[in-house]
């Protein structure tokens, strides 16, 4: 009764709930969690790197990226599996702590914290905030000074290494918001230098070390290679500058997942032992002892855990003209939903896997392309997709990975209620977050 199965009469089973009880009971669209697939992913996630590290001689630390999926559920799965909470806002920040998950074990992201984000983190006790620039420094300094504690944390760094898809690049001047550049103007200071010396000016503030992210979806580890020797260079540099060799570099999360059949995702085990034994190099070359290290996965432990439901409405097939080829059909599938549950098909072009879950079929298979019930004609979920050409209104369809940012990016565009998110586990079902209702939306509305 684990993961995703068809049941003899064809119809979709997770973790071994019939997806027709589940839309009975919960209706359409909805996101759909799988528990044990949650946690065999944060587990394997934290013993790749534990073991592959430890190997070398390094420890490791593993936090769950929330901007993937949070909710108080989840947050205390991360936890459970012996992972750490990154948030990137207060209202992540309240969530893990919702769920109880100790202020030292959260870290605080952002290019652009409140004061009060920073208090709440600070009040909270988190275990770092990654400060992004030294406007931020003398913020975090000046309101730890006010409630009277020693503020730890990282600086983010860029690197240059860009990786997403299946290559990186590496560029010297970086034009993007994120993080303080380790490169310099001709003979000046880096901004990375320049911060990480300024946090050691502040009795405020206790550095613990380096982070770097260099991207999403990467499915070659060389640009964590890459971006790992950057830092750690950055590291003897600052030590030979200040004396102070900081105990920690974060290499960020970024790990890529199959979205469609035939994809290969980065293997954990792989991955790990390709960056451990890089960085063990590396820090021999420089001659100096390895850091304890941290990772941020989000989409590799929760986007293959998540599917999303949908029921079928208009079936239209279209007669579209090719250039130069022969006019062909396609056969547009519209669904109960669309860019206002996963936004990632009209923002990045983001390729998905769709079928139909509620029953079998014989029939021959049609060119589709599954489409929400937005207003705009860029509302699609699926470009492009094999269905049975007898799909027709009623139909249960299913979108396979939708786990991380699918309802985190979520909207009320077309003031559509969001989705529940209900969680599978052993052949029983809960509600983790409920549907919206349109008294929910119609709240907010003053009049
Ligand atoms: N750490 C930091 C500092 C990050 O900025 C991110 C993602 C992560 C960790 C987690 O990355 P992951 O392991 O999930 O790739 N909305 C986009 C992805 C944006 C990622 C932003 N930062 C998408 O849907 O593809």
């Amino acid at each position: 009764s684990t993961g995703v199965g068809r049941l003899p009469d064809g119809a979709l089973a997770v973790a071994g709930v019939d997806v027709r009880d589940l839309v009975a009971e919960h209706g359409t669209p909805a996101y759909v969690l799988d528990e044990a697939d949650f946690r065999t992913r944060a587990r394997a996630y934290r013993t790749a790197f534990e073991a592959a590290f430890g190997a070398v001689g390094a420890g490791v630390d593993v936090y769950y990226a929330g901007k993937a999926l949070l909710t108080v559920a989840v947050a205390r799965w991360a936890r459970e599996e012996g992972l750490r909470v990154d948030t990137a806002s207060s209202g992540e920040l309240a969530v893990a702590l919702r769920a109880e998950v100790p202020g030292a074990e959260i870290g605080l992201h952002g290019n652009n914290k409140s004061d009060a984000e920073i208090l709440r983190a600070l009040d909270a006790g988190v275990g770092r905030i990654i400060v992004d620039s030294l406007v931020e420094i003398e913020r975090v300094a000046r309101l730890a000074g006010e409630r009277g504690v020693v503020a730890p944390v990282m600086v983010r760094v860029t690197t240059g290494v860009h990786a997403g898809g299946h290559e990186y690049i590496a560029t010297a001047h970086e034009d993007q918001k994120f993080g303080l550049s380790v490169n310099a103007a001709d003979g000046a200071e880096s901004p990375a230098m320049a911060a990480l010396l300024e946090v050691l000016e502040h009795p405020e503030l206790r550095l613990l070390g380096i982070h770097s992210h260099i991207g999403s979806q990467i499915l070659d580890p060389d640009g964590f290679e890459a971006a790992a020797r950057v830092v750690l260079r950055l590291r003897v540099d600052l030590s030979e500058r200040s004396g102070v060799l900081v105990d920690e570099v974060d290499l960020g999360g970024g790990y890529g997942i199959a979205y469609l059949p035939g994809d290969v995702a980065l293997d954990p085990e792989r991955v790990a032992k390709d960056i451990a034994q890089s960085v063990s190099g590396v820090c021999q070359e420089l001659g100096t002892s390895l850091p304890r290290f941290s990772i941020e996965p989000g989409r590799a432990i929760v986007g293959p855990a998540g599917l999303t439901l949908y029921t079928v409405g208009t079936v239209k097939p279209v007669t579209v003209s090719a250039d130069g080829g022969a006019d062909f059909t396609r056969t547009y599938v519209s669904v109960d939903g669309g860019m206002s549950d996963n936004i990632r098909p009209a923002l990045y072009g983001a390729a998905y896997h769709a079928e139909i879950v509620g029953r079998s079929s014989s029939a021959e298979t049609v060119l589709a392309r599954v489409v929400g019930k937005h207003c705009e004609s860029g509302d699609i979920v699926v470009h492009e997709v094999q269905l049975p050409a007898d799909v027709r209104a009623g139909d249960l369809l299913a979108v396979a990975a939708t786990g991380a940012y699918g309802r985190s990016m979520a909207s009320n565009y077309n003031m559509l209620p969001r989705p529940p998110v209900l969680a599978v586990a052993d052949g029983a079902s809960r509600v983790l977050v409920r549907r919206e209702t349109e008294d929910d939306l119609l709240g907010l509305d003053q009049g």
